[in-house]
């Protein structure tokens, strides 16, 4: 039975998206599409379908069009199925978030302090019990990762971050576990350091953007000094409890994206294309057209 005891999902999206400039100017890097759906709405999907009951979006006053598309928009539905829509005008209803709940909440980050500052600006916002983090630009198809991290997350059961083993050439991009032990699909582990060198890892078990945070994490980012990059890191506030709360790292099934770069985004794009009907003409053509040596 799945747990009932992770009800809130917090979504970073505050950040300025300089790694896809110009692209991200006006339009939010969550709002990019991966097909014809942003990056933001396969977090949020993922977070429903695994059982979150409240969205809190860490979001920017330059980023509004990222509320606009989480939230209802009656008006254009109504056009839609004026203009002979309905189809989608129900795609969009069952996507979006109705004004007068309370199953979502936006608070804003007005200065980028970093991963952990962002989270610790949700606090006011969030339900009783362990939370979880989503970071929409890791895109995890094929499984809901969260949705398996939840049915593996015990009561009590400190802080979990999703986890990948990556080459050591790449341990300076993520933050990285410092494993003890193993069970099944569970990394018992010490710490985590954020964007290690190959030379300091302790391990090759890299961090990705899904968490299942004890609430004490909140107290500990409220006294977190910057860290990596001169940031409030997540990575730290976690490892600093890592072993009196617990920490263990989860070995998802998934496939994970890097949708925070542009061979992420266009991996992404062709996995999902590869397996729609209406795209298979176009992926035929190009590989009909490429010289052998682009398409080897
Ligand atoms: C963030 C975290 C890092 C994690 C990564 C996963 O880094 O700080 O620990 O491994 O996400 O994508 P960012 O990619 O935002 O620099």
């Amino acid at each position: 039975m799945m747990s009932k005891q992770v009800r809130t999902a917090i979504f970073p999206v505050a950040g300025l998206g300089t790694r896809f400039l110009p692209a991200t100017k006006a339009t939010p890097k969550e709002l990019l599409p991966v097909l014809d759906t942003p990056l933001i709405q396969y977090a949020i999907d993922e977070a429903r379908d695994a059982g979150i009951e409240r969205m809190v979006f860490v979001s920017h006053p330059s980023k509004s069009a990222i509320e606009r598309h989480v939230m209802d928009d009656a008006a254009l539905r109504a056009e839609l199925k004026a203009r002979g829509k309905p189809a989608i005008a129900a795609v969009l209803e069952e996507n979006a978030f109705c004004h007068t709940s309370d199953d979502v909440s936006f608070v804003m980050q007005h200065e980028p302090l970093g991963l952990g500052h962002a989270v610790l600006c949700a606090k006011d916002a969030v339900l009783p019990g362990a939370v979880a983090v989503l970071l929409p630009d890791d895109l995890i198809l094929e499984q809901n990762c969260l949705k398996e991290m939840v049915a593996a997350y015990a009561e009590g059961a400190g802080h979990m971050v999703a986890s990948m083993q990556v080459p050591l050439e790449d341990t300076a991009k993520y933050g990285v576990l410092a494993v003890t032990g193993r069970s099944g699909r569970l990394l018992q582990a010490d710490g985590m350091v954020e964007k290690p060198k190959p030379q300091q890892a302790p391990s090759r078990h890299a961090v990705v953007g899904r968490y299942i945070l004890d609430p004490i994490v909140f107290d500990r980012l409220e006294n977190q000094t910057p860290g990596a990059g001169g940031e409030i890191q997540l990575t730290d506030a976690i490892a600093s409890d890592a072993k009196n709360c617990g920490l263990s790292g989860f070995s998802f099934s998934g496939r994970r994206f890097d949708c925070g770069s542009k061979a992420g985004m266009l991996r992404a794009t062709l996995h999902l294309a590869a397996q729609d009907p209406e795209c298979a003409d176009v992926l035929r053509d190009f590989e009909a057209a490429s010289p052998p040596s682009f398409a080897a």
